[in-house]
């Protein structure tokens, strides 16, 4: 067993189980199939936690459907991050009231980030009297009691107790495709960002046992998954929690072993913890891991990232650019930036562009500041105005379009092997190069779910465009 990480222990997994069967037959009594809609707000952990809130639906019996007024359960699986998400959340929770008004007996649930603060689940009691349910991630896997309890007693249910935090293995997941999954391997953070409510809403950090992720990858596998993305919000940090003396390296490295066509990526690294062993094995298992790092630097200002406690310098985090290209020379880098962090001078902003020159990401995530209530940086001064960082931030998205539309350039005559990712409604066909850019296929080429070799032919700021070599 672990050193600090607790697992929720198999009989209480059990009886979770075993309440999805007494739900199913609860539901069994009314006349039609009960259907659920889940709206997934926020990053891809979220989305991985959906998919295991829709394999816990399934097994209490209900069917799926995108339309609000058929549904007899609606759940809203929120995310913290910046203001603007949670506005989001909030209009569209109150918009509920509506649909509510004509079915009595519909179902509605918010979970995830947002109700782990207390002033969100306070809001939610006091001003949304339609909403049935809440409950805080450390408690997801606790879904199926606590849905039994709101249409047993008709009661409105909030849990949003932190336990500290707790992995919960064998619960079922419906995944929404079979050639590619997300892999949760270490959920929660112990670096406390000045700017961020991460660690407050999902705890501290639980790596998953090395087996347990072990034998899901190698299950996906054999079910004809080829593209698996591990997610943490530090997956460098896997594993210092668990007995074993196993780190992420060795993690990838268990798993770059297994037989099969697939391939491997993860999100997110933090550069305070990435190294060159982890380059080494990525350069070890070129046809197992891609050539792909999201390695966020938030600022280009050594400064700032002492203010926002992110643990490296600017000039660390070059050398770590320098270490993983010298060994990948063909990496697709990509980043995440804050602007207008509190106290950030123009010059400082100027220093992050500066950065970004230097380095040439493929692609930016990029955020304006936004407070988060009970973060450091909450209380930080601020003197720059709002339109002073709106236009900082147009500047650094001008700049990084530029550097986009030439990196992307590079492509243009390169065959690279792509998995077929996605084809809309009107036949619009999107591949994945190794590295993780969207490259446009000629129409109606199918193959969904399929390696096939591309020939780069043309490119913009955004994407790539190519043809399936014959
Ligand atoms: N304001 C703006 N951006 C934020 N991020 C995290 N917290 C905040 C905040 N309070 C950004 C960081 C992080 C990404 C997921 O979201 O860049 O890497
Ligand atoms: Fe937030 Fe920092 Fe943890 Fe990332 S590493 S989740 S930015 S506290």
């Amino acid at each position: 067993m672990s050193r600090n990480t607790k697992q929720v222990p198999k009989e209480e997994i059990i009886k979770q189980l075993e309440t999805c069967d007494i739900v199913r037959q609860l539901l069994a009594k009314k006349p039609k199939e009960r259907k659920a809609l889940v709206d997934t707000y926020g990053c891809q952990q979220n989305e991985a936690d959906s998919e295991q809130i829709c394999g816990m639906l399934s097994q209490m019996g209900y069917g799926f459907t995108d339309n609000v007024e058929e549904a007899d359960l609606v759940l809203l699986n929120t995310c913290a991050i910046r203001e603007h998400a949670e506005q989001r959340v909030f209009g569209n929770v109150g918009a509920l009231v509506h649909s509510k008004r004509r079915n009595k007996d519909k179902i509605i649930c918010v979970c995830g980030c947002m109700p782990q603060q207390e002033y969100v689940t306070e809001k939610i009691k006091r001003s949304y009297p339609h909403v049935d349910l809440v409950f805080g991630t450390h408690k997801l896997w606790q879904f199926p009691s606590l849905l039994l309890s709101v249409l047993q007693n008709k009661k409105r249910v909030f849990a949003i107790e932190d336990e500290g935090g707790r992995v919960a293995e064998g619960l079922p997941v419906l995944r929404k495709f079979s050639y590619k999954a997300s892999v949760p391997i270490v959920n929660g953070c112990n670096n406390f960002c000045t700017y961020c409510i991460v660690p407050y809403v999902r705890g501290r950090e639980r790596s998953r046992e090395i087996e347990d992720i072990v034998r899901e990858v190698k299950d996906l596998v054999n079910g004809g998954c080829r593209e698996i993305t591990l997610l943490g919000q530090n997956v460098n940090s896997y594993g210092k929690d668990l007995e074993k003396a196993k780190d992420f390296s060795d993690l990838l490295i268990a798993l770059a072993q297994l037989d099969g066509d697939f391939l491997i990526r993860f999100m997110t690294s933090h550069p305070k913890d990435a190294s060159d062993k982890l380059f080494a094995v990525m350069e070890q298992y070129p046809n197992k891991i891609a050539p792909q790092l999201h390695l966020p630097v938030q600022s280009g200002s050594t400064r700032v990232l002492t203010a926002m406690n992110r643990g490296y310098t600017r000039e660390k985090y070059l050398e770590l650019i320098r270490q993983v290209r010298a060994r990948i020379p063909d990496i697709t880098l990509t980043s995440d930036i804050i602007v207008g962090f509190p106290g950030e001078t123009q010059e400082e902003f100027e220093e992050t562009l500066s950065l970004i020159e230097l380095v040439e990401f493929e692609a930016l995530f990029t955020f304006v500041f936004s407070a988060r209530k009970g973060t450091p940086a909450e209380h930080f001064e601020d003197p720059m105005p709002i339109v002073q960082k709106k236009e900082n931030f147009q500047r650094l998205l001008d700049v990084q379009n530029e550097i986009s539309e030439r990196k992307h350039a590079e492509y243009i005559g390169k065959t690279l092997r792509c998995l077929v990712d996605q084809i809309d409604e009107k036949g619009n066909v999107i591949a994945r190069t190794p590295g993780g850019r969207r490259v446009h296929l000629e129409k109606d080429c199918g193959k969904l779910g399929e390696f096939v070799d591309v020939s780069i032919t043309n490119a913009s700021k955004w994407s790539l465009f190519g043809v399936i070599q014959k």
